[in-house]
């Protein structure tokens, strides 16, 4: 009897082990699944995985650190640094579905009238588990959706004399403002001071955050704008305003 119950116990707990390893293959099969979709439009879309609040390193780190990186590594970078690095960019801190103009909710940077006037894209050359090309930054949802199916860092890099950084960092950020959203409320203050006023909270965000990541960033203002329009297929609407490169540096002292 005693043998009867040893063999049954081993044998369930057998079958245990077998169900639960089942449902973690299953779970991170589905996981994945989950990352990479199609929007309506055929689209492919990645949804990023959930942006950590606390980090290793304290703000007053980060900040007596930050430095303008120009040179990195022909590194691939994680899936879950992108997402950290786009969600300190103009992620939503604060979701207000109700109103429009916020187009999702409150985020990680202020902005004049909370009407978040700046364009996020990221291209993509070497990103784990993302293919290359050109996506735009969907805050509301913490996406990425195809934008261009091309990688072209170097036709951005030859937009922006040639700056090489651009067409070596494994993932750049690139910024956009479509103008009207403040100029709508404020005019010619919206125009002349307060888009630039938005960019830059965002930029020293992903300067910070990519420090807290111990990667590197530079902030890209230099670049032909009717070439990078062209290059970046930027609607009539949308003017460009800055390219960061991100990856992780080179151990060398940058000029
Ligand atoms: C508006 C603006 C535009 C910039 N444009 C470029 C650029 O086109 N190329 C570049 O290498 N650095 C550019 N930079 C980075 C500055 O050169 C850098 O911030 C400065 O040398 C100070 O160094 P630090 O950022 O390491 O403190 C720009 C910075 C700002 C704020």
């Amino acid at each position: 009897m005693k043998l009867y119950i040893g063999g049954f116990t081993i044998i369930l707990l057998l079958l245990i082990t077998l169900i639960l390893i089942g449902c973690t293959k299953s779970g991170m099969k589905s996981a994945t699944n989950v990352a990479q979709t199609k929007t309506d439009s055929n689209q492919l879309s990645y949804v990023l995985p959930a942006p950590l609040v606390k980090g290793s390193i304290s703000v007053e780190e980060a900040l007596s650190k930050r430095r303008s990186h120009r040179h990195f590594q022909d590194k691939e970078i994680s899936m879950e640094n992108l997402s950290q690095i786009l969600w300190a960019c103009y992620g939503i801190t604060s979701p207000r579905s109700g109103n429009q103009s916020m187009r999702g909710g409150l985020r990680t940077a202020p902005s004049a009238g909370a009407l978040y006037p700046l364009e996020i894209y990221v291209l993509v050359g070497k990103v784990k588990g993302i293919e290359p090309g050109v996506y735009k930054y969907i805050s509301k949802e913490h996406k990425i959706i195809k934008y261009i199916n091309k990688d072209i860092r170097k036709e951005l890099s030859a937009a922006a004399y040639n700056q090489e950084m651009i067409s070596k960092a494994p993932a750049v950020l690139f910024y956009s403002a479509i103008f009207s959203r403040s100029t709508e409320k404020y005019g010619n203050r919206g125009r002349d001071r307060y888009v630039c006023m938005d960019l830059g909270h965002s930029a020293q965000n992903v300067y910070l955050q990519v420090e807290a990541l111990h990667m590197g960033t530079c902030a890209i203002g230099a670049f032909v704008d009717s070439s990078v329009k062209n290059v970046m297929q930027l609607n009539a609407d949308e003017e460009p305003l800055y390219i960061m490169p991100v990856g992780y540096y080179f151990n060398k002292p940058e000029i």
